[in-house]
C-alpha cells in the first residue's frame, strides 16, 4: 500500500459522527452563555469574597443576566439529553469512555507529563480523555441538577433534598462551573496542541 493509499484510507474514516459534532459545538456555546451569565447572577449575590469583572461576565445586571442564563438552559437541556440519549443507544459511550482501567489513567498521566503521550490514533480515547469526558458528562447532569433545585426548590425538592437543601445546593452548583471552566481550559488548550483533533470534531474524519 503507497502512502497515498493509507492516507485516503485514514482521512476517509469517521471519527466524530454528525450527532456527536452538532450536539459538542451547540453545548460548548450554550456552556459559554451559561457560564457568562452565571457569573453575573452570582455578582447579585456572592457566595465567597469575590466577584467577577462585569467585563467577562454577560447580561450587564442581574435582570439581563438571568434572561441569558434561562434561554441559555434550555439549549443546554435539549442539546444535553439529545446527547447522552444517543450516547447510551448508539452505544458510542460504552464503545470511547469504558471502560477505564485506573492502572491505565496512571500510566497514561504520567506519559501526558512527561509529553510522551500518543495521539496518533484519533478514533480512541487515551484513559485520560476517558476520565475527563466522563467526569464532565457527569459534571454537567449535576450542574443541570443543582441549577433545577435552586431555581425551583418548592417544584423539584425531592431533588433540593438529594443536595442537603438550598444552601448546599448553591455550592454544588458554583462548584461544577469552576470545575468545568478547569475542563474548558484544559480541553481548549488539548484542542489547539493537537489541531488535528479539532479539525476532527468540525469535519468528522
Ligand atoms: C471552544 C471550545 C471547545 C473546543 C475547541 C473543543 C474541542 C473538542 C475536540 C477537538 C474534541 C475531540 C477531542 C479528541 O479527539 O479528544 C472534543 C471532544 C469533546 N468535548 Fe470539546 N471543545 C470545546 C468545548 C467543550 C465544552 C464546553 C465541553 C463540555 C463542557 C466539551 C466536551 C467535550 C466532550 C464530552 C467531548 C467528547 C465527545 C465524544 O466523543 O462524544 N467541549 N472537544
Amino acid at each position: 500500500m503507497t502512502a497515498e493509499t493509507i492516507a485516503a484510507t485514514t482521512s476517509s474514516v469517521t471519527i466524530h459522527p454528525g450527532w456527536v459534532r452538532v450536539c459538542h459545538w451547540i453545548n460548548a456555546l450554550a456552556i459559554l452563555a451559561m457560564i457568562g451569565s452565571g457569573w453575573q447572577i452570582y455578582d447579585a449575590s456572592p457566595l465567597f469574597d469575590f466577584e467577577f469583572p462585569r467585563s467577562i461576565a454577560l447580561g450587564n445586571w442581574l435582570g439581563g443576566a438571568l434572561l441569558w442564563h434561562f434561554a441559555a438552559m434550555w439549549v443546554l437541556v435539549v442539546n444535553g439529553l439529545v446527547y447522552v440519549t444517543l450516547g447510551l443507544v448508539t452505544g458510542r459511550f460504552r464503545r470511547k469512555l469504558l471502560p477505564i482501567y485506573p492502572s491505565q489513567v496512571i500510566a497514561d498521566v504520567k506519559a501526558a507529563l512527561t509529553f510522551k503521550l500518543a495521539h496518533d490514533d484519533l478514533s480512541h480515547y487515551n484513559a485520560v480523555q476517558k476520565v475527563l469526558y466522563t467526569g464532565i458528562i457527569i459534571t454537567g447532569v449535576l450542574i443541570v441538577a443543582s441549577g433545577l433545585s435552586i431555581w425551583k426548590p418548592v417544584q423539584f425538592q425531592e431533588i433540593t433534598a438529594f443536595f442537603g437543601g438550598y444552601d448546599i445546593a448553591r455550592y454544588v452548583h458554583f462548584f461544577a462551573m469552576a470545575a468545568i471552566v478547569a475542563f474548558f481550559v484544559v480541553h481548549v488548550a488539548l484542542a489547539l496542541i493537537v489541531p488535528r483533533s479539532l479539525r476532527a470534531m468540525v469535519t468528522g474524519r
